[in-house]
């Protein structure tokens, strides 16, 4: 009998439930702190965290069937593009039918990690209870830090300035002139909802984007066949032939003409943004260049009254339980070993800190069954050299495919990725095999008994 490492997880999110799920079923002990007093993170509208970046009307944009953990299908009369509360009523099934439930410590927020020489990470919980672990993974999400234009514009606003955070619905919208600055899908879906009530909605975009409908051929688009064996090019040469012989091209409807091809940015999914922009409801604008009191002028020096700005510029990727001299990501750039893997601190483990070409939750769901294989010693890693020069290669592979932007630090190809982990932990089952499985993680971390999921001796 070995006694396994003991994790904690940071966030019960749908990222953090797929590992609190994984690891549960693979016997390996773990706390999970989440802040909120529910699951579900972002999909939880009006979270208590403050956080959720979900708005009255969202619907996910990746189809339900791309969505959905492999192991806990969706019911299958639910819309193809749910709303909010379907998700998080799937993500409080999902914890209760794998009795994840009692296993998460709820209103526990994690305050600080800290990384001992001897590996053993202390957590200190608010409220200044500390504890340790032999492996964190972070689940805390990246879609919640606003990120405002840097720099930021000059001049000055005299109307109301948000983020898209903020939005919760169109109510003071009304009769208003209001300027949606972003090609994202937060700035499709504000810049829609906002033409239904305002007087003016000016969308304004720095950069062109592809929009993609969310059917095509009658199929949700990200259902389109995609086969990963094809070259990335070849597969998204066709999809963009489509797009622009079936819909056309962004530029037609006066919106800035892409400077990349399809599959070059983070998928921007709307149905009816052109539609309003062809109904004269929404008029696209380039950047803008200087707030002027009452008024926006754009770079093409046109000028425009506006009440309400709304920033739909991003997000920051941070974490703020970790010193930064420990782990940050400056810029939204954190490199790791197939987005996962903290290429230097081999206990330290990211879930879903990736922007997927489709969801996220079976990838943090494939993670999560990784780094299980791993902290029982199934699976080992390649030499730190080798890992070193992987992420490196995946680094240069996607900047050159992606446009150079902050949103672009972290992509991957839902079906590429998850080939390539399978592919990867075979790799590293081999390994393990060859080493005899001895456990790369070691259990140090003082064990507390009674705690939520501690089942202290496993065999390995
Ligand atoms: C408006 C919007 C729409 C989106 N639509 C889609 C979509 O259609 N499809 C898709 O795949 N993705 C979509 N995304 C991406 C989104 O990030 C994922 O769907 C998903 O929410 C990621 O889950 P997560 O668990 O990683 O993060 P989150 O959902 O953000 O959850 C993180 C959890 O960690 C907790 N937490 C944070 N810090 C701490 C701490 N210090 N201690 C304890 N707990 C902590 C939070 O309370 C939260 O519960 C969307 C994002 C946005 C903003
Ligand atoms: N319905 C849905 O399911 C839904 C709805 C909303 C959001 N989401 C998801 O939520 C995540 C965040 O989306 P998001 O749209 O909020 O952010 P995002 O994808 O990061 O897009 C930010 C947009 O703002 C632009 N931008 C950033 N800084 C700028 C500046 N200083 N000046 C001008 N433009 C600037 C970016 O342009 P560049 O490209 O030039 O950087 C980009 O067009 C994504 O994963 C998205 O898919 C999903």
């Amino acid at each position: 009998m070995t006694r396994l490492p003991k994790a904690c997880i940071i966030g019960a999110g749908s990222s953090g439930i797929a590992g609190a799920k994984t690891l549960l079923q693979r016997g390996i002990p773990f706390d999970c702190f989440e802040k909120s007093d529910e699951v579900g993170g972002n999909w939880a509208f009006g979270n208590r965290n403050g956080m959720s970046a979900a708005y009255r009307s969202l619907h996910i944009n990746t189809s339900r069937q791309r969505m959905e953990y492999p192991d806990f299908p969706m019911p299958a009369d639910w819309p193809d593009f749910c709303h909010h509360s379907h998700i998080k009523r799937y993500f409080n099934d999902y914890v209760d039918h794998f009795g994840v439930r009692q296993h998460i410590a709820f209103e526990t927020a994690v305050q600080h990690a800290a990384r001992r020489p001897d590996g053993v990470w202390e957590v200190t919980l608010e409220g200044g209870e500390a504890r340790e672990y032999d492996a964190l993974v972070v689940a805390n999400g990246h879609h919640w830090d606003p990120r405002w234009p840097e720099p930021r514009f000059p001049g000055a606003f005299s109307g109301r300035e948000m983020h898209a955070h903020e939005y919760v619905d169109t109510t003071g919208f009304e009769g208003k002139n209001v300027v949606v600055l972003g090609m994202g899908n937060s700035a499709m879906d504000i810049a829609v909802e906002a033409s239904l009530v305002a007087d003016n909605v000016y969308l304004a975009a720095r950069r062109g984007a592809w929009i993609i409908p969310n059917y095509i051929f009658g199929k949700p688009s990200d259902q389109m066949p995609n086969d990963p064996r094809l070259p990335v090019r070849v597969r998204l040469g066709i999809m963009q032939k489509i797009l622009e012989t079936v819909q056309g091209r962004p530029e037609d409807f006066g919106l800035p003409k892409p400077d990349h091809r399809l599959g070059e940015a983070h998928p921007t999914v709307s149905n009816y943004v052109l539609s309003r922009i062809q109904h004269g409801e929404i008029q696209p604008k380039p950047n803008i260049a200087r707030l002027e009191g009452d008024r926006v002028r754009f770079s093409d020096g046109s000028v425009v009254e506006a009440d309400i700005i709304v920033y739909c510029t991003g997000y920051k990727v941070t974490f703020p339980f970790f010193d930064a001299s420990l782990v940050s990501a400056p810029d939204n750039d954190l490199p790791l070993f197939r987005r996962c893997f903290h290429p230097e601190l081999d206990n330290l483990f990211f879930l879903a800190l990736l922007q997927p070409l489709g969801a996220t939750m079976p990838l943090a769901e494939a993670q999560s069954k990784w780094i299980a294989h791993y902290l029982r010693g199934e699976y080992h890693l390649p030499s730190r050299a080798e890992v070193r020069r992987d992420i490196e290669r995946e680094r240069r592979r996607m900047f050159k495919r992606y446009v150079k932007s902050k949103r672009h630090t972290m992509q991957v190809d839902f079906d590429e990725y998850l080939v390539a982990l399978d592919k990867e932990i075979r790799a590293g089952m081999a390994r393990a095999r060859r080493a005899g499985y001895a456990l790369p993680v070691p259990a140090k971390a003082a064990a507390s008994a009674g705690e939520p999921g501690t089942g202290e001796v496993v065999a390995a």
